[in-house]
């Protein structure tokens, strides 16, 4: 159209070239800064934002475990049903599984979130998190009186948080069993490059049924990983099997308190808000603890809620993670839209959060601690 206005076609050309160039480079560079701008952002938004506290997994590298990307929201789906049919997870045997599942969909997310320990810790004022749940481990493997160079278990390891910071602070070798596939391969890198891979093993397993001889063990410990167990009885006895005689066992268990009241609609609520949140079979009253501890043949040395004051809030950096969570909702979303991660990851975000606010409310009213300690001995042998 522009062309006709010169009778010069040649000049008109160069004319009308310029233009157009001019435009386009203009639309382009205003393009470029904006994909700059917002590269840069959602760069911040992922990478600096959106990284675990111990930098142990970025956002974009969500996944859902052992379990294939397109069957993520599958199984999400099957975790629920369990509830849904509640005579399901009654059948003991049902159980591993259904704990396994809920590892593949959780791990990465809690890895992003929380770091290489997956259990809580009083708030010791003063210090980070990362340093109340190392002191919370190191009084584990303290209790229990290790030597180094000793061989111990971790029954129900995660990723292995735990194990390491409990092998460097005592020098023993730890051996850790864990259901989910997923987590043995995670836990073994970061000892790898926590350069703890001789002091660290790891292995898949049930602790239901351990792979390891009797009285192979100097002491053992488990970190809130044995209110996952169907019956109590059956873990402790397998612990106390695996036990040289005279070793010392410690646990940190998940357990309703004294405070709860079966007949109290609200309290229930709350105990059912947790079992379903995080794969529990079922919380124990904290008296079956010790029950069950001698009647597998423990001697109890000690017993201690360690969420009773002085200790201050263990739920407390739930509640100030809420930011965080809105931010790492939004960054999820986002992501899962992208198809970067799995389809189901919002919605196990969306439990994960949920869950933290029973969790909050059951520390809040005293009606449930996860972190029962108690300690044991295995006897020694009777001479004769
Ligand atoms: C809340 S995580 C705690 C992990 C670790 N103790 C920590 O503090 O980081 C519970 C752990 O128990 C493990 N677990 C649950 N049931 C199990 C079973 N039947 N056999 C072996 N491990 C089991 C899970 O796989 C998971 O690693
Ligand atoms: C827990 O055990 C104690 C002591 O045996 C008992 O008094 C209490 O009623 C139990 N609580 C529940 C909710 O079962």
């Amino acid at each position: 159209m522009v062309i006709y206005v010169h009778s010069n076609p040649h000049h008109n050309h160069l004319t009308l070239d310029t233009h157009t160039h001019g435009a386009a480079m203009d639309t382009l560079t205003l393009i470029c800064t904006i994909s700059f701008i917002l590269a840069g952002g959602l760069y911040w938004f992922v990478f600096i934002l959106g990284s675990a506290e111990q930098k142990g997994k970025h956002a974009v590298k969500l996944s859902g475990g052992s379990i294939e990307r397109e069957k993520v929201q599958d199984k999400y789906n099957q975790y629920w049903s369990f509830f849904r049919r509640p005579k399901e997870i009654e059948k003991s045997e049902n159980v591993p599984a259904f704990v396994d599942t809920f590892y593949n969909l959780v791990t990465d997310i809690y890895e992003w979130g929380w770091g290489q320990s997956f259990h809580f810790s009083p708030a010791i004022p003063g210090k980070s998190n990362l340093e109340s749940t190392k002191l919370h481990e190191q009084m584990a493997v303290d209790l229990i009186g290790v030597k180094p160079g000793q061989k111990i278990l971790d029954a129900g390891c995660g990723v292995g948080g735990p194990m390491r910071a409990i092998a460097a602070h005592s020098g023993c070798n730890v051996v850790g069993i864990t259901i989910n596939e997923y987590q043995v391969s995670r836990a073994k890198a970061h000892n790898k490059k926590a350069g703890l891979d001789a002091q660290c093993d790891v292995v898949c397993g049930n602790f239901l049924e351990m792979p390891f001889e009797d009285e192979s063990f100097d002491g053992a410990y488990s970190i809130e990983a044995t209110c996952h167990a169907p019956k109590l009885e059956d873990v402790y006895s397998e612990i106390f099997r695996v036990l040289k005689p005279g070793a010392l066992y410690v646990s940190y268990e998940w357990v309703t308190t004294e405070l709860y009241n079966g007949e109290d609609p609200e309290h229930v609520e709350v105990i059912h808000g947790i079992e379903r949140g995080d794969a529990l079979p079922g919380l124990r009253n904290y008296s079956d603890i010790a029950e069950v501890a001698k009647k597998v043949g423990f001697e109890v040395v000690k017993e201690k809620d360690l969420a009773k004051p002085p200790s201050h809030p263990w739920w407390s950096r739930l509640k100030m993670g809420r930011i965080a969570y809105w931010r790492n909702h939004i960054l999820v979303m986002v992501l899962e839209t992208l198809g970067i991660a799995p389809k189901g990851t919002v919605d196990v975000h969306e439990m994960l959060f949920k869950t933290a606010d029973y969790l909050t409310k059951g520390g809040e009213t005293g009606i449930f601690t996860p972190m029962h300690m108690i300690l044991c001995r295995k006897p020694e042998k009777v001479q004769d």
